[in-house]
């Protein structure tokens, strides 16, 4: 091409350019709009530095000369661009200022207050009562040992007694028979803990999870347990139906009657079990038997309990005929399910909020 047809390309090219930008601009309404046209014109691969492309063609004389021509177009093009930028950004701020106001006062969404789960109600009722007959609350591992959980109790080695307590054992070491770790399956295991680091006398509670292989409408693999415990000079079995009977009608109310049932614990002698009536049917205020919760009997069975076997204090370090003790172990779920009637032990466990803000 001669350096002429190059100029007149180029002259073309900038009066296309020219004649195009004020109509390209003035149709754009939004900022993205705006700033694409600007690209398209004097971006860097806007039709601009495509024209700018020929320059190297032109002679340098007239080169100067076509190229001030070009940045007139361009500097021309960017006000018009500012100019435009200004009037879209102020007619935003209009149609904001003139729109409906935002209606601050509205009432937000409200966070429902949180609560404590129904066990952990249970849980601190029953230890306020204990702490106010003079019980100091104590804890012991989880995690316990075979020896603790079951030996030192008094149940002999293998023996079928410890099958009333089907158990969930940790992985052994090569070589250890019997498994020696395992998740405790009662609470009873505080006993030996704590008696074992002190002297008499002494009144304990202690509230924990507890875990067995079970699983069925009122068995949970995971459930709480509280055991209380009491040892001195001249306990006897006196005190222990004392306290657990002052214990029910507190928790339960005054008019609840109890009775004691003799029961085999492997760790307790004599043994027993405590039934108290049952809250559901309250048989002994209409004078006749049972519902379906309490099966018929009019009586529902809370906790085992007894005189702390002399092997038990043998085995902690105390000597029998010097004091005695007494012992009891109480479901918490069980007590949870009597207070707020709830039929399937589940229930305690699935979390459903729908469920437990009704307790
Ligand atoms: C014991 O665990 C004895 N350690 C209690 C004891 C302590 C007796 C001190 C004498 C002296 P038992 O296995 O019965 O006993 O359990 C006591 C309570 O724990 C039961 O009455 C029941 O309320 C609760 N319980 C036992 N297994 C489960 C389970 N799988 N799910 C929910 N609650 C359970």
């Amino acid at each position: 091409m001669s350096e002429a047809d190059v100029i007149a390309k180029f002259e073309a090219g900038l009066q296309a350019i020219a004649s195009d930008y004020p109509a390209a601009f003035g149709a754009c309404s939004t900022e993205p709009a705006l700033r694409a046209v600007n690209a398209r014109l004097v971006g860097p691969q806007g039709e601009l530095n495509l024209l700018l492309k020929l320059l190297p063609e032109v002679a340098k004389e007239k080169r100067r000369e076509v190229g001030q021509r070009s940045n007139q177009l361009k500097n021309q093009i960017q006000q018009t661009f500012q100019a435009k930028l200004a009037e879209i950004a102020r007619a935003a701020r209009d149609a904001e200022l003139s729109a409906t106001p935002l209606d601050i006062s509205l009432p937000g969404r409200s966070h429902k207050p949180g609560r404590l789960h129904p066990l952990t109600r249970i849980k601190h009722d029953i230890i306020d009562i204990f702490v106010s007959f003079g019980f100091d609350v104590a804890e012991a591992p989880e995690v316990e040992l075979y020896d603790i959980n079951f030996n030192k109790l008094g149940f002999p080695p293998d023996h079928p007694a410890t099958d009333m307590q089907d158990s969930f054992f940790i992985a052994p070491p090569a070589g250890s028979d019997p498994p020696s770790t395992l998740l405790r399956t009662h609470t009873s295991n505080v006993q030996i803990r704590e008696m074992s680091r002190r002297q008499p006398p002494l009144a304990i509670i202690s509230p924990g999870v507890c875990y067995r292989r079970d699983d069925d409408l009122t068995h949970s693999p995971m459930f709480m347990q509280v055991e209380g415990f009491m040892v001195d000079e001249g306990v006897t079995f006196a005190h222990l139906k004392g306290v657990l009977t002052r214990f029910v009608h507190r928790m339960f109310g005054p008019e609840i009657p109890v009775r004691f049932r003799p029961s085999y614990f492997p760790f307790v002698e004599p043994g027993g079990e405590l039934d108290i009536g049952c809250v559901f049917c309250k048989s002994w205020e209409r004078h006749k038997t049972g519902c379906r919760v309490c099966k018929d009997s009019g009586w529902i069975e809370i906790l085992g309990c007894g005189m702390i076997h002399p092997t038990v204090l043998r085995n902690v370090g105390y000597d029998p005929q010097r004091v005695t003790g007494f012992a009891f172990g109480m479901g918490i779920d069980r007590t949870a399910m009597l207070r707020y009637g709830i039929s399937d032990i589940r229930n305690l466990y699935d979390n459903d909020p729908r469920f437990l803000t009704q307790l």
